[in-house]
């Protein structure tokens, strides 16, 4: 499916904007990274674009998380999926509390990586998004990508999130500080398997070394 048709059927729904929606696109196309991850995916506006370059490609499939509530959401992830006509090539996963506990399912069956992409824009703490990247570590195939949605973003500073009980409760320098940048600069920046992360976009990308480099970088360690 072409981006400018995608783009128009998703129209007027909310978060992933259509500039970013276009560079999503672009990049799985223009790299071949048909096996889709994506973890948080609300109304499915991202998960439509995926689904769009997917279809594009002519092979691959879009497998995403959220949680059941995300089922209330009007229109819900089936809903935009059908008006897009990309049913087929996404399987939505709604996990009661966490998409974490669903990445322990998706090892549990198989521990080989298998995604080629894996978009993260859920949760944003360092609790869910650091623990669930070393998940997604597992299950990213060597010379696949991993982007990090909103670096910069803070519970303090979120209007879905300042006021809750829960964000109230912690201190400060918790609800101030960007946890998924802390994510990124911490765990994903100084990680050994990564060859190329960089920040672009407004977006933290990570290329996982592909086979060659990681067996040079594990020979290099050994005889260090
Ligand atoms: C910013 S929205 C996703 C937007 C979507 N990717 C897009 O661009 O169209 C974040 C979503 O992550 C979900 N989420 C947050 N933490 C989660 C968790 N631990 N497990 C599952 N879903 C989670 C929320 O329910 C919310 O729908």
């Amino acid at each position: 499916m072409k981006f400018d048709q995608v783009d128009a059927a998703v129209a007027g729904t909310r978060f992933m904007s259509s500039k970013q929606g276009r560079t999503m696109y672009d990049f799985i196309v223009k790299h071949s990274l048909p096996r889709v991850l994506e973890l948080g995916f609300a109304y499915g506006k991202s998960s439509c674009y995926f689904a769009a370059a997917v279809d594009e490609l002519g092979e691959g499939h879009v497998l995403t998380m959220d949680r059941t509530d995300a089922l209330d959401r009007k229109p819900n992830i089936h809903e935009l999926l059908k008006k897009c006509g990309l049913t087929e090539h996404v399987t939505p996963v709604f996990a009661h509390t966490s998409f974490t506990w669903e990445l322990m399912k998706l090892l549990e069956q198989d521990p080989q990586p298998r995604f080629d992409f894996v978009y993260i824009d859920g949760g944003h703490t360092w609790d869910v998004t650091g623990y669930a990247f070393m998940l997604v570590d597992r299950l990213l195939a060597p010379g696949g990508w991993v982007v990090f949605d909103d670096l910069n973003w803070t519970l303090a500073g979120s209007p879905s999130t300042r006021d809750s009980g829960w964000v109230k409760k912690l201190s400060e320098e918790e609800r101030t500080t960007p946890q998924v940048r802390k994510v990124f600069d911490l765990l994903v920046r100084t990680h050994p398997g990564y060859v190329d992360v960089r920040e672009r976009n407004g977006w933290g990308w990570a290329r996982k070394a592909p086979e060659s480099e990681a067996s040079r970088r594990r020979f290099l360690g050994r005889s260090r």
